[in-house]
C-alpha cells in the first residue's frame, strides 16, 4: 500500500482544492475550497465555461450574486465526484460581522439546496475570528454545518468547540512559514514543527474532553506534516501533495489516537469574548497570519468580483 492508502486506514482523506478534474485520481471523501483556490481554478482556461455558463444563466444579477452562484457552481461539480461534503468559503470581508457572516451562509445553503443538494453535505467555512465562532453557533443551531478556518491557536480551538460547530481547520503551513521567517530556519523536524504541534495539541484536548467537533489539519506545506498528523479525524491536502503521498512507499505509522489522547494530563478551559481576544493578540503568530489570511482572501474575492466584471 502506498503512503495515501495507508493514511487512509486512519484519517479521513479530503482535497484542498478548487481544480476538480484533478481530485478524482486520489479518491477523497471530502473537499474543501478557499477564494484564492477558487480564483486559481477559475483563472485556468478548462473552467472558464463554467464562469461563461453561470453568467449566462444568471444575465440581470450583479457581480456579487454571480460570484456566489460560482462558488456553489464548483461546489455542486466537486459534489458530483466526492461522496462527501464540500467547504465553501463566507466571503472574508464579512470576519467581523456576525449578521452578515449568517445571512451569506444561510444564502450560499439556500444555492446549494436549488442545485439538488442537501445542507448536509455543504460545510459553509467561516473565520475564527470571535465574530465568525458567534455566527457559526447560530447557523449550527438551524442545521447549517460550518468549518472554523484561519485558526492557528488552542483558544480560537477552545471557543470553537464550546461554539458546537461541526468542524474545524487548523493550520499547519502557515504556522510554519511564520516561525521559519521569525526563527530564521530552513526547516523543522516533523516533530518539533510549530504547526504540527498546534494540530496535536488541539486534538488532544478535543478527544480528552469528549467534544464531537471535528479536527481537520489544513494548509500543509511537506508530506512530512501530514504523516506527522496521521490519525487526526480528517486532513485536508492538495492535489500536488496527494499524488507525492500515492507515490511513497514509507510505513505510516499512526501519530494521534483518541485514547491516548484521553490518558494525557490537560486542563480544562475557557475562553469568554474578553479572555479571546486577549489569548489571541497575545500569540503574535495567530494575530499575524489571522489578519493576513482575512486580507489575502478578500482581495482575492475582489479579483475574483473583477474577473466576473470583465467576462460580462
Ligand atoms: C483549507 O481549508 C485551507 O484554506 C488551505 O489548506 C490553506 O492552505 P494554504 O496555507 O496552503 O493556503
Amino acid at each position: 500500500m502506498n503512503a495515501l492508502e495507508q493514511l487512509k486506514r486512519f484519517t479521513t482523506v479530503v482535497a484542498d482544492t478548487g481544480d476538480f478534474n484533478t481530485m478524482r485520481a486520489y479518491g477523497p471523501r471530502d473537499a474543501t475550497t478557499n477564494p484564492s483556490l477558487i480564483l486559481k481554478a477559475v483563472s485556468k482556461p478548462e473552467y472558464r465555461s463554467l464562469l461563461t455558463r453561470t453568467l449566462a444563466a444568471h444575465p440581470g444579477e450583479d457581480v456579487a450574486a454571480v460570484c456566489d452562484r460560482l462558488l456553489v457552481g464548483f461546489g455542486a461539480e466537486i459534489l458530483a465526484i466526492v461522496p462527501g461534503r464540500v467547504s465553501t468559503e463566507v466571503d472574508a470581508r464579512l470576519a467581523f460581522d456576525v449578521e452578515a457572516t449568517i445571512a451569506k451562509a444561510r444564502h450560499l445553503v439556500a444555492l446549494y439546496e436549488e442545485a439538488g443538494f442537501g445542507r448536509e453535505r455543504v460545510l459553509v467555512k467561516v473565520a475564527s475570528t470571535w465574530e465568525g465562532i458567534r455566527a457559526a453557533e447560530a447557523l449550527e443551531n438551524e442545521g447549517i454545518h460550518c468549518n472554523l478556518t484561519l485558526l492557528f491557536s488552542f483558544p480560537q480551538a477552545v471557543a470553537c468547540a464550546d461554539a458546537g460547530v461541526t468542524l474545524i481547520s487548523p493550520f499547519v503551513g502557515r504556522i510554519y512559514d511564520w516561525y521559519r521567517k521569525h526563527d530564521g530556519v530552513d526547516d523543522y523536524a516533523p516533530e518539533e514543527d510549530p504547526g504540527v504541534l498546534s494540530v496535536r495539541r488541539i486534538y488532544t484536548y478535543y478527544k480528552k474532553f469528549g467534544y464531537p467537533t471535528e479536527v481537520m489539519g489544513a494548509s500543509f506545506r511537506s508530506v512530512g506534516q501530514v504523516l506527522a498528523l496521521a490519525g487526526c479525524d480528517l486532513l485536508t491536502i492538495s492535489p500536488e501533495l496527494l499524488e507525492q503521498l500515492s507515490k511513497d512507499e514509507r510505513e505510516v505509522e499512526r501519530r494521534l489516537d483518541p485514547r491516548q489522547a484521553r490518558e494525557e494530563a490537560v486542563e480544562r478551559v475557557r475562553f469568554d469574548e474578553k479572555h479571546f481576544r486577549y489569548a489571541v493578540n497575545e500569540d503574535a503568530m495567530a494575530t499575524e497570519k489571522l489578519a493576513e489570511g482575512i486580507r489575502i482572501f478578500a482581495a482575492d474575492a475582489v479579483k475574483l468580483e473583477s474577473l466576473v466584471a470583465q467576462a460580462r
